[in-house]
Parts: C-alpha cells; sequence; structure tokens
C-alpha cells in the first residue's frame, strides 16, 4: 500500500519546513522538502554559470541534474552529483534567483514527477511532502492537506531570528519579494477546497507541530 501522504503548502516564513519535518519524526513518516530541489536547481544553475531567466538553457540543465534528498528525519541531506550542497542552497544568492527557475513550466512538471516518484517509494506508513504546490498540484487528491500560514509579521520575526547576520528590514524585504513572485505561479496565500488552514501566528513551535498532527489524526 502507497504511503499516508500528507501534503503541506505555505508561504517563506511560515515555519513549514520545520514543523513538517518534526511532525514527520513524531509520526515516524519520511519527509520531503521540495523546496530543497527547486534551490538545488537554482544552484546547480549558478555553479554552471547559466543566467537563471535563461528559460531554454535552464532546462538544459535539467539533463545534468543528479539530484538526491534524504527523506528520513533524522538524516537529511540534499546532494547533486555526489556532492553535499544541504547547507549551499540556503545561501542568499541561491534564494535570490530560485523564483525565476520555479516559474519554467518545463521545470515544474519534471520536479512534481520526481516528487510524485519519492513519495511513492517510500518504505514509511507515512510522508509529509511541504511546499508551495502540493496540495493543489503534486498531489490535489492527498488524504491529508494543510495550508501553514502566519501573519507577515511573525514569519518575517521568525526568519530574521533564523539569519542573524542579516538586517531583519532586509530579510523582510527579499522574503516578501520572494513571496509575490512565487504566488505569481502558485497560490498558496488561500486555501484550495478541502485544504485545512493551520495559523501559526499566536502558537509556538510545539503548538504548531501539535495542530498539524491534529489535522493528521483527524482526517485519518
Ligand atoms: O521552501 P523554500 O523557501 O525553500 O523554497 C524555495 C523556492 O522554491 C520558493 O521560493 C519557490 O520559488 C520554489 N518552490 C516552488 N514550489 C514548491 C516549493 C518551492 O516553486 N513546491
Amino acid at each position: 500500500t502507497l504511503p499516508l501522504f500528507v501534503a503541506v503548502d505555505g508561504p517563506a516564513g511560515s515555519g513549514k519546513s520545520s514543523v513538517s519535518r518534526t511532525v514527520a519524526r513524531r509520526l515516524r513518516f519520511a519527509y520531503l522538502d521540495t523546496g530543497a530541489a527547486y534551490r538545488a536547481l537554482a544552484w546547480l544553475v549558478l555553479e554552471s554559470g547559466i543566467d537563471s531567466r535563461d528559460a531554454a538553457a535552464v532546462i538544459t540543465a535539467l539533463a545534468d541534474f543528479d539530484f538526491e534528498v534524504g527523506t528520513h528525519p533524522d538524516e537529511y541531506y540534499v546532494r547533486i552529483g555526489g556532492s553535499d550542497v544541504t547547507e549551499a542552497i540556503r545561501e542568499p544568492r541561491v534564494s535570490a534567483v530560485v523564483s525565476d527557475i520555479a516559474r519554467i513550466p518545463e521545470v515544474r512538471q519534471y520536479l512534481v514527477e520526481l516528487f510524485r516518484s519519492i513519495a511513492a517509494a517510500s518504505d514509511r506508513p507515512g510522508i509529509v511532502v511541504e511546499g508551495r504546490d502540493i496540495t493543489t498540484v503534486v498531489a490535489p487528491g492527498a488524504p491529508v492537506r494543510i495550508l501553514l500560514t502566519a501573519s507577515e509579521e511573525a514569519r518575517m520575526a521568525r526568519r530574521s531570528a533564523e539569519l542573524q547576520d542579516h538586517a531583519a528590514e532586509t530579510v523582510g524585504e527579499l522574503l516578501k519579494k520572494r513571496d509575490q513572485a512565487d504566488s505569481r505561479v502558485v497560490d498558496f496565500m488561500n486555501a484550495a477546497d478541502g485544504v485545512t488552514t493551520v495559523d501559526s501566528t499566536e502558537f509556538d513551535f510545539d503548538e504548531t507541530v501539535d495542530a498539524v498532527i491534529d489535522v493528521i489524526r483527524a482526517t485519518t
């Protein structure tokens, strides 16, 4: 039987990566960070000296995209061509161009198929798949579909706490810019039909994890 598919979408800074990973750990499910794949491709594009706005060149780079991701929540890693890029894909230079490559339809089609096959191959009883279009495009038929939101202020505050070497304002502006660019491609600010919204504005981390687990338990 296929693993239970838990689809989680949300904007940057909603805490969805760390929340999804912790939920997966607690339920002994697998975890898939789809943003990491977009980031890894953006990293490869930068390393190859390709202009991220040159869609044809980016599509060509897909042929060399030898991507591996750890789906065990305690052994999370991202590799390209066997090299570890887990940290490198979080660099601001990657965040700055990732939206360019994420808007290319061929890139999305390729990665959507990849995510579906990774999820189907999991040997765990379930998998938490987290991103921007999981509830709507990757797995619109998933038994559990959650939109994790938080007020803009809360999201900015959480992200700037993570990235203390940048001025909070700059981080906020960059996040806002990326969300605006991304939401022109997929809508992750509004819950689609049948999607449960978990608003974490007033929750701390553990309360948010509990709220997501409650939704999973209530649906299954
Ligand atoms: O989640 P994270 O911020 O790491 O995602 C990085 C980027 O990947 C997003 O800004 C977006 O451009 C892209 N993305 C996407 N669809 C997803 C996940 C991420 O377009 N499902």
